[in-house]
């Protein structure tokens, strides 16, 4: 997914020896994607693992390995190349490289570049779970943080040696998120934000259920869009098919009163709540406990509803209520419905958009509605609208 952040951004790509050069391939290939010009430079072991010729087919410009190389005019590869870069990412990180880093060595170009370098600098650590865990590795690290660097990871899981535990670098999609997140405008910096996301799925007996065609897209595009903002992100979804956001807290839930549970037991601690999930209104009151027979004989099933509680009415409620934004999809004169629907839900601000034929599409148009009237924003790919939305969003917020 292209992030706006990343074009015209131009960065200095270095590769330290370890296996998991392989996904520094894709690295790049996404970040070229967004628009981003990206230099490779490559230790001496990098090399081992991948090859130069693979990285300059992907990034288009020549690799650089060693600070001998005639190729640059005045001799000085390591003033050079990162002169113009907005960043220098490190991709993987070994062990011994973050060892270097932490003691300014310059011992080959990409650690001299690291140390002349005058933009920051982001590390994404690669290794063995008992190379991270060693005191040294640790110590490193948190030299390195002090010293104002940024460290993207490392995952947990399995691991090239066989081993499961802390260490494996980032997946390609989630350092390309890292990176984005680092450039974005932080407008919620320290700002918690709570989002529901999805349908609810509501149980007629173990196997049958009534929901609804939410895709959940708009509600994780706000929420990487929060992220992206610097807020710390807490999203309740429904069933849906959509990988988590880099760096959110997601938490699934099936129903309706589920979702309200996990709600109301999160809100206590968000300072924003969005509520874009797309609630069924009605449960059955009974669940049929044994799958609902089809025979011949009986007549057809018959189900009696009941409400489902309001969630996002019953926060704004709330003496203590976050700041509540509300959606609404309406087939029909939007304009009179979103605000009625405001004042009735009692939400600083909601919302609205032309659906449901907006359901499962990438893109959107929506109006909002707040106690000054109404605001219309462009026609945009759901994750650009998610954008607008969260600084429209800071924009209203009071004073933290
Ligand atoms: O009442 P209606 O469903 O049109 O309102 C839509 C807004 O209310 C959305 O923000 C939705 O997430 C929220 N909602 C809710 N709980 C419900 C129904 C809707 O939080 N039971």
């Amino acid at each position: 997914m292209a992030i706006a952040e990343l074009a015209g951004k131009h960065l200095v790509l270095g590769l330290t020896g370890g296996v998991a050069c392989y996904k520094i391939a894709e690295l790049t290939r996404l970040l070229v994607k967004a628009g981003a010009s990206v230099q490779i430079v490559m230790t001496e072991a990098a090399t081992q693992f991948i090859t130069p010729v693979t990285m300059q087919a992907l990034s288009g410009r020549p690799v650089y390995t060693s600070q001998w190389d005639a190729r640059v005019a005045n001799n000085m590869a390591h003033i050079d190349l990162s002169r113009e870069a907005d960043a220098i990412v490190i991709a993987p990180a070994s062990t011994d490289f973050l060892a270097r880093l932490a003691h300014g060595m310059a011992d080959d170009l990409l650690a001299t570049l690291c140390v002349a370098r005058a933009c920051p600098l982001l590390v994404v650590p690669a290794m063995n779970r008992q190379m991270w865990q060693n005191p040294a590795t640790q110590r490193n690290v948190a030299q390195l943080r002090a010293d104002g660097v940024t460290v993207l990871g490392p995952d947990s899981g399995a691991q090239a040696c066989g081993e499961t535990g802390d260490g494996r670098m980032l997946e390609p999609g989630a350092t390309y998120e890292a990176i984005a997140s680092f450039f974005s405008a932080k407008p919620l910096a320290r700002r918690r934000v709570l989002i529901t996301a999805g349908p609810t799925f509501e149980p007629l007996d173990p196997v049958r259920g009534l929901t609804n065609r939410s895709s959940g897209k708009m509600g994780f595009a706000l929420a990487r869009a929060a992220q992206h903002a610097g807020a710390d992100v807490h999203l309740i979804a429904g069933p849906v098919a959509l990988a988590t956001p880099w760096g959110v807290l997601r938490e699934d839930v099936q129903t309706a009163q589920q979702m309200h549970a996990a709600v109301m037991c999160a809100v206590p601690r968000a300072d924003i709540f969005i509520s874009v999930a797309a609630v069924a209104d009605w449960r059955v009151a009974h669940v049929s406990a044994h799958k609902i027979k089809k025979t011949a004989a009986q007549a057809l099933p018959s189900f009696t509803f009941v409400e489902n509680p309001d969630i996002l009415a019953e926060v704004a409620r709330q003496p203590d209520a976050p700041y509540c934004v509300g959606f609404a999809a309406e087939s029909e004169d939007l304009e009179r419905h979103g605000e009625q629907k405001r004042q009735r839900k009692n939400v600083p601000l909601l919302v609205g958009n032309l659906g449901p034929q907006t359901f499962g599409q990438d893109d959107n148009e929506v109006v909002l509605f707040d106690a000054n009237g109404i605001t219309r924003l462009p026609r945009a790919e759901k994750q650009e609208l998610a954008r607008a939305l969260i600084a429209e969003i800071a924009q209203r917020l009071p004073r933290a």
